[in-house]
């Protein structure tokens, strides 16, 4: 086990620089997620780590040592791939072994680490399978014990549950956390998917666009989130992002021209008379018993999702879109009339030019 340092690292591709400096202390048998959109660097990111390309400048630390020019066998880490080719000749336990043989490790030490990794991964029974003769999750399992049996300081994960049918991903998610509560390897794992991240990692590194916007926990990144990026890229529905005055003395602000709403405790005395945007998620709006008084919105369509009812519609003098998610079960018809209220602690203030956000 080992921890990782990356400090302020670059890289650029011919004269395009992809990843803009990016600095994180990964601690000792942590689980860290990195997390964004397509095309933002996770998979350039984690190469770099894992020695595939080289850094443009910055460091690398596994275990305080520096492993800027270390070749990827040196570095003492494992990957595991979106596209975790097995060799469909073998059976799960020659998959399993080969890579160790190839090292040239002593057979009873293979055997060893084998039936130790396939009595973990509940691959047992199948060791004399070839990879045809397997389901999707557990083709995936032998892949993840190929990188067990090498006993790694760190594993990499690119992406790994990305080509699994919907209920899989859940259940190998689960099995993934499982598996690192008990080995306690230090893990770097990139996912675009918001809830994998929330339930896999201890924290979160939040990429836009080459940039880290956040690291945080989970629950920080979506209590607090740093930008207007990482509040709109977390949760889901996504974030309201509303235009809002406040107001002279700071303590409330006007949304779309005509609904003043509270802000919380201490106001925004800085921003007083000065346009921001304020964000609300979906799931805090609240349904209000006084039509007059809040969001009156205008339904356009609603969802019902079962457990709770999406509600879209406008609001205001801008007619301003908005959406609301309501813990049951709402028929509303289009343009019927609801009333929400925001409760002023759940009220995220940014910055309209710089999209960060606003201290208070
Ligand atoms: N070998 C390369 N040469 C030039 N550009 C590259 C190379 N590899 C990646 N890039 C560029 O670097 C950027 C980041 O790519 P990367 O593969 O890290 O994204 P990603 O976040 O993993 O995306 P995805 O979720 O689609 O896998 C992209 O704009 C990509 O086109
Ligand atoms: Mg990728």
């Amino acid at each position: 086990m080992a921890d990782v340092s990356i400090r302020n690292v670059t890289k650029k591709f011919g004269k395009t620089e992809v990843i803009h400096g990016i600095s994180c202390d990964i601690r000792d048998g942590e689980f860290i997620v990195i997390l964004g959109p397509s095309g933002c660097g996770k998979s350039t990111l984690l190469r770099l780590v894992a020695g595939l390309e080289e850094i443009s400048s910055g460091e690398i630390a596994i275990q305080s040592r520096v492993v800027n020019a270390l070749e990827p066998a040196d570095r003492d880490i494992a990957m595991v791939f979106q596209n975790y080719a097995l060799y469909p000749h073998m059976t799960v336990y020659k998959n399993m072994a080969y890579g160790l043989k190839m090292r040239r490790m002593a057979k009873d030490e293979i055997d060893r680490r084998v039936r130790n990794a396939a009595r973990i991964l509940e691959l047992s029974e199948l060791l004399d399978r070839k990879p045809r003769q397997l389901s999707g999750g557990q083709r995936q399992r032998v892949a993840m014990g190929r990188c067990i049996v090498r006993e790694p300081k760190v594993f990499l994960f690119d992406e790994p549950l990305s080509n699994l049918d919907a209920k899989l991903r859940v259940q190998m998610r689960l099995e993934i956390r499982k598996l690192h509560e008990d080995l306690k390897i230090t893990s770097i794992y990139v996912t675009h998917d918001q809830v994998e991240a929330m339930t896999l990692g201890d924290r979160l590194v939040v990429m836009d666009n080459g940039y880290a916007a956040q690291i945080g926990s989970p629950l920080d990144v979506y209590e607090r989130p740093a930008t207007m990026f990482v509040a709109g890229f977390i949760g889901s529905p996504a974030m309201n992002f509303l235009k809002a005055k406040v107001s002279a003395d700071g303590r409330s602000a006007v949304l779309s021209g005509a609904v003043r709403t509270q802000l919380s405790e201490g106001g925004l005395p800085a921003w007083a008379g000065q346009e921001i945007i304020l964000g609300v998620r979906p799931e805090h709006l609240e349904l209000n018993g006084h039509p007059t008084d809040g969001i009156q919105l205008t339904v356009d369509h609603v969802e019902l999702l079962g457990a709770d009812t999406l509600v879209h519609g406008r609001f205001g003098e801008y007619h301003t879109s908005l959406v609301a998610r309501l813990p049951e079960v709402h028929r509303l018809q289009k343009n019927a009339m609801i009333t929400f209220s925001i409760p002023p602690a759940k009220l995220h203030p940014f910055d309209p030019e710089t999209k960060k956000r606003v201290a208070g």
